[in-house]
């Protein structure tokens, strides 16, 4: 090698070293979303004048509790948890900015979950996606096609509503003080709420909220199964995967589980945490009868792992219904869910209401985010049917007091309202 070659080499081999390594794409952070001719807006842009609703920001600022997701790490109730987790500072800590702080590094402790958490990194697709017609072109530059892709949009909600291996509220979480994760993807989109048009049926599509509400609940139990499975994998047995009051409840005579009995399982022993199926089976019964009862065995394989084999853990088992939580949610993707069918969902629903608390009181929220979302669906947001589920809300608000049987009752009355 000439001089000249090993100064290039060693150059080279320095340039290497000071780059950055090659990365996914930069987040811009929301305030480059903020211009008033683009998402900052003060009001909904007229449907004839434009396809959004121009005033994304806003809503996400002033409505959205994304926006305070990093301010909240330093109120009272995370500084106690980072006491109790020996974390010197939430806002920085990973265990909290996974999900907390995502969609621009930098600016994360201001924005919490800005746009781009939901979005994609938007360095590449920016400038794309400013021009007329150019979704297509955005997703190919990197945009998340959270518009036309309900899978995708729902495993990205559910990365840090549900977690992942990389995102983790666990039971040592809990126990610190962290809330109940529970998520249904219909509700709580228009919970977060909304910032964009309805999308308006179409052929193949009459009722696209009861479609996303029925691939949340198939992909809900995907996710929840990925990840029991990776935590049975490296800690097991993991109470957060577990139904959360068969421990947390007072000690009581004539306690309905005792009257209830335990069927299949040993009583005392340990139970599955149901919550994101119990809804799912009724769905499928109505809508894809065939899968039942491979979706029935499949639930029971890792239920009875986990109540006879403490020590087994039930990974095999979780990683299978993962997997046909994936067949579901691509099947109900196509469905075209009509008016009728939504009914009978509901109607089912109300038949089974009994074995649906039975699972306890994360089922019945689940039930009653559902039961929310499809009384919206058939009713054009009916505001007097949705009152009717108001009372479910608030029996929910106090689990000590919970029975199925208060519950079941009160959940057929307010399906009544929807059909
Ligand atoms: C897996 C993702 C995830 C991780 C990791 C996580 N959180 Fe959360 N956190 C959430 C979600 C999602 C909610 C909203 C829950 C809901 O209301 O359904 C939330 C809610 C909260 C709330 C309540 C906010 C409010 O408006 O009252 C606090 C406080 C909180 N988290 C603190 C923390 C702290 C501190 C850490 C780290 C020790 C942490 N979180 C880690 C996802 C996460
Ligand atoms: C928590 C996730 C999330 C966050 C945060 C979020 N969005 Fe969205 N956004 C969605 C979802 C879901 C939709 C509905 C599906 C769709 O149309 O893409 C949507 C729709 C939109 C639409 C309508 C797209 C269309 O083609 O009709 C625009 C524009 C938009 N978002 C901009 C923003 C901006 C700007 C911000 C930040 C100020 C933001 N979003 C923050 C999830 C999010
Ligand atoms: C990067 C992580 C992340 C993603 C992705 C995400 N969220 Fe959240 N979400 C949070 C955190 C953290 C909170 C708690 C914020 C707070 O209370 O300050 C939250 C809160 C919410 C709330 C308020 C809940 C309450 O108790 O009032 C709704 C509704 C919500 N998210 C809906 C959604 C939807 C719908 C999606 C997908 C389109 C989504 N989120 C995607 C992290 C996330
Ligand atoms: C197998 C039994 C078991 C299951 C299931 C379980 N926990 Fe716990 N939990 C415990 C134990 C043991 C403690 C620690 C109590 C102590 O140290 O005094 C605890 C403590 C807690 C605490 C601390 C506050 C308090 O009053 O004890 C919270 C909050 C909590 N768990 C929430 C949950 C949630 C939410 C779930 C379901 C996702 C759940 N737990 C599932 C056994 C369980």
């Amino acid at each position: 090698m000439k001089l000249t070659e090993v100064r290039l080499a060693l150059i080279l081999v320095f340039l290497l070293a000071i780059l950055p390594p090659a990365q996914a794409q930069k987040y811009i952070g929301a305030g480059g979303c903020a211009s008033s001719n683009c998402h900052g807006g003060t009001s909904v842009a007229s449907e004839k004048d434009s396809r959004i609703w121009g005033n994304e920001y806003a809503i996400w600022q002033l409505n959205d509790k994304h926006s305070r997701a990093s301010k909240v790490l330093t109120d009272p109730r995370s500084k106690r948890m980072a006491e109790i987790l020996r974390i010197s500072d939430p806002q920085k800590d990973a265990r909290c900015t996974s999900c907390h702080a995502v969609g621009s590094p930098e600016k994360s402790a201001n924005d919490g979950v800005s746009c781009e958490a939901c979005h994609g990194a938007a360095e590449k697709w920016l400038g794309t996606h400013t021009q007329s017609n150019s979704h297509a072109a955005s997703v190919a530059a990197g945009m998340v096609d959270t518009k036309n892709n309900i899978r995708l949009r729902a495993t990205n909600c559910m990365e840090c509503h549900v977690g992942s291996k990389d995102r983790v509220v666990d039971h040592e979480l809990y126990a610190a003080g962290h809330p109940d994760l529970n998520f249904e993807l219909d509700t709580f989109t228009w919970a977060q709420p909304v910032h964009h048009r309805d999308v308006k049926p179409s052929a193949g599509n009459a009722k696209p909220r009861v479609r996303n509400w029925a691939v949340g609940q198939a992909t809900g139990m995907a996710e929840g199964m990925r990840l029991l499975a990776t935590r049975a994998a490296k800690n097991w047995p993991e109470f957060a995967e577990l139904e959360c009051y068969q421990c947390h409840h007072d000690l009581r005579q004539d306690s309905w589980r005792i009257q209830q009995g335990y069927g299949a399982h040993k009583p005392g022993s340990l139970q599955l945490n149901m919550s994101r199926m119990a809804v799912l089976r009724v769905l499928v019964s109505q809508m894809a009868p065939e899968m039942s009862s491979p979706l029935d065995a499949v639930l029971n394989e890792v239920a009875l792992t986990i109540s006879n084999q403490l020590s087994v853990a039930p990974i095999r088992a979780a990683e299978k219904a993962a997997a046909l939580g994936d067949q579901l949610a691509a099947k109900f993707e196509k469905v075209d869910f009509t008016e009728q069918n939504a009914k009978a969902i509901v109607r089912a629903l109300a038949g089974e209401s009994n074995r649906i608390a039975a699972h306890g009181v994360h089922a019945a929220e689940v039930a009653t985010m559902s039961l929310d979302s499809l009384t919206a669906a058939i009713t054009g947001n009916s505001k007097e049917a949705q009152q009717a589920i108001t009372p479910l809300y608030d029996y929910l608000e106090h689990p000590s007091v919970y029975t199925p049987g208060g519950f079941a009752a009160l959940f057929r009355k307010a399906a009544g309202a929807a059909n």
